[in-house]
């Protein structure tokens, strides 16, 4: 997911382009701006961050579901540390941030996290 910072700083096209050429698919893509209700529900061991919460909802975002061999491993790569002063540079964090409360990314950890990040993002509603 880019997250509301990325979306404002108008780097969506660089993010997507690099999954792209990396090799991956993109299967689904949604750009709204989360309730507060989701977020809470998607972060929900860190819901109590007031400051993440009120960032991830500032404005719209970019959920997407990408397709290929060892993606989550291979995204997580590709997006670098949490903390965006550890991330490589090369990588999406390491290139384009720098604190770890507006690190422009998210990438589910797991195959079963990401199964369950797309039931929530993806729900029909
Ligand atoms: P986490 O799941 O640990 O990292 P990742 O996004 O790399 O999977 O944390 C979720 C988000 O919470 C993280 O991207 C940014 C925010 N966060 C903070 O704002 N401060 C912190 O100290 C941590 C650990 C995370």
């Amino acid at each position: 997911m880019i997250k509301p910072d990325a979306v404002q700083r108008g780097l969506v096209g660089e993010i997507i382009k690099r999954f792209e050429m990396k090799g991956f698919k993109l299967i689904a893509m949604k750009f709204f701006r989360p309730t507060q209700e989701l977020l809470q529900q998607h972060y929900a061991e860190r819901s109590f961050f007031p400051a993440l919460m009120e960032y991830m909802g500032s404005g719209p975002v970019v959920s997407m579901v990408w397709e290929g061999l060892n993606i989550v491993r291979s995204g997580r790569q590709m997006m670098g540390a949490t903390n965006p002063a550890n991330a490589l540079p090369g990588t999406i964090r390491g290139d384009f941030s720098i604190q770890t409360g507006r690190n422009i990314i998210h990438g589910s950890d797991a195959v079963e996290t990401a199964n369950k990040e797309i039931a929530l993002w993806f729900a029909e509603t």
